[in-house]
């Protein structure tokens, strides 16, 4: 018997009932774009994350580009984010025709360094985008009101932070905008692709209303060149079902994280992740680091064992093809380079038990030799 590294399909089997029955009632309707599921779920989410608007979108990455065009970024602009995140932070700003600023990550939590943040900002900086990565919430009200002091805008990317928070403070609650992907595998996952963006700018989510809709909020009222990225009936049905879990879940993941650290912290071998507060850290992933050499056969034994393990992520963002063309050699950002050879993600989910958390644990110690 294996270990999961994610389980979409059991959090599906919690609401499948209640999801079908809200389904049949739509698709007897033939109401298949926007309607009520989708209004409640906005309102609810807003709710959970603490601010005053939530717009569904198509999915996360529409959420960081809807984003920035709200704030009228584009050619010409810089926007700041790390090194160390999921190539869609980077490609939002991209398709804005902005040029991406990367800076590295900090040693010890692999987010964004916010001193180098502020050494980068030039009078073209529009926007920062501060990623809370692997589910750990940056405390970004320091930096949001330095950058408000400068006519920044801080995009918080949330994508994999759901329901962490600092002092009380949600993540996504803290910058201007910020950006949810609903990605199955997502602590908050649609049924296929769904994204969110969440701001207290009442003017902000009008425009945004608009963008997602081909520039208007009613049929064939274009007020503005838009988009078509809407968040979708059915994953707005089982979004609102899911985040009934939503805090019973998160508490499952912080007590798996617990456990692996519990069993891992004797490991000279294994750097564990490090977080001020449990609050802080959703464990969207639970990021291990080993030394270069051990990375690669640590994951052959545990993939040998039926353990699935991935790597978040491969590549810093510079050293991708697709950012080659970004001022960026090899060597530029020296963190997240030796996160990219050294990071391993291990199982983690709701269906998590502490039995597999025991047997990922004993295979590490026995391919590590500190059994
Ligand atoms: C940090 C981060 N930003 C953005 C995204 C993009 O979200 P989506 O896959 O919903 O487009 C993801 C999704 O994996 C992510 O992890």
């Amino acid at each position: 018997m294996g270990v999961l590294f994610s389980s979409a399909q059991s959090e599906f089997e919690i609401i499948k009932d209640k999801w079908m029955q809200e389904v049949e009632k739509i698709g007897m309707k033939g109401q298949f774009v926007g309607g009520r599921p989708v209004d409640q779920f906005e309102k609810n989410f807003a709710a959970y994350v603490g601010t005053k608007h939530a717009v569904g979108v198509g999915n996360g990455t529409d959420a960081l580009f809807l984003s920035l065009k709200s704030l009228g970024v584009g050619p010409g602009d810089e926007v700041i984010t790390v090194a160390n995140t999921f190539i869609a932070t980077v490609e939002a700003i991209h398709h804005t025709g902005a040029t991406p600023v990367l800076v590295d990550c900090t040693a010890d939590t692999y987010l964004m360094d916010v001193e180098q943040v502020k050494q980068k900002v030039t009078a073209k900086t529009k926007a920062i985008i501060p990623v809370h990565l692997y589910g750990q919430c940056m405390d970004i009200r320091e930096l949001t009101q330095w950058a408000r002091d400068r006519g920044i805008y801080i995009i918080e990317d949330t994508a994999q932070a759901i329901g962490a928070d600092v002092e009380g403070m949600k993540a996504g609650s803290m910058g201007d905008l910020a950006c949810f992907s609903f990605y199955p595998g997502k602590n908050l996952g649609a049924l296929g692709d769904g994204g969110c963006i969440v701001t207290n700018n009442t003017e902000l989510a009008t425009q945004l209303k608009k963008l997602r809709n081909h520039g208007g909020q009613h049929l064939y009222d274009h007020q503005c060149p838009g988009f078509n990225s809407r968040l979708d009936v059915i994953h707005a049905i089982a979004l609102n079902e899911k985040l009934h879990y939503m805090n019973e879940w998160t508490k499952h993941r912080q007590r798996c994280a617990e456990l692996y650290i519990e069993q891992l912290k004797g490991s000279s071998a294994v750097s564990l992740p490090f977080y001020e507060q449990i609050e802080r850290h959703v464990f969207h992933v639970f990021v291990i680091r080993v030394q270069m050499e051990n990375r690669d056969a640590l994951k052959k034994h545990l993939l040998k064992k039926g353990i699935i393990t991935t790597t978040h992520y491969p590549k810093p963002i510079h050293l991708t093809g697709a950012f080659s063309y970004l001022p960026y050699e090899e060597g530029t950002f020296p963190i997240a380079e030796q996160c990219s050879q050294e990071m391993l993600s291990l199982p983690m989910h709701i269906a998590l038990s502490e039995a597999d958390i025991t047997a990922v644990c004993e295979a590490i110690k026995e391919q590590l030799h500190e059994e």
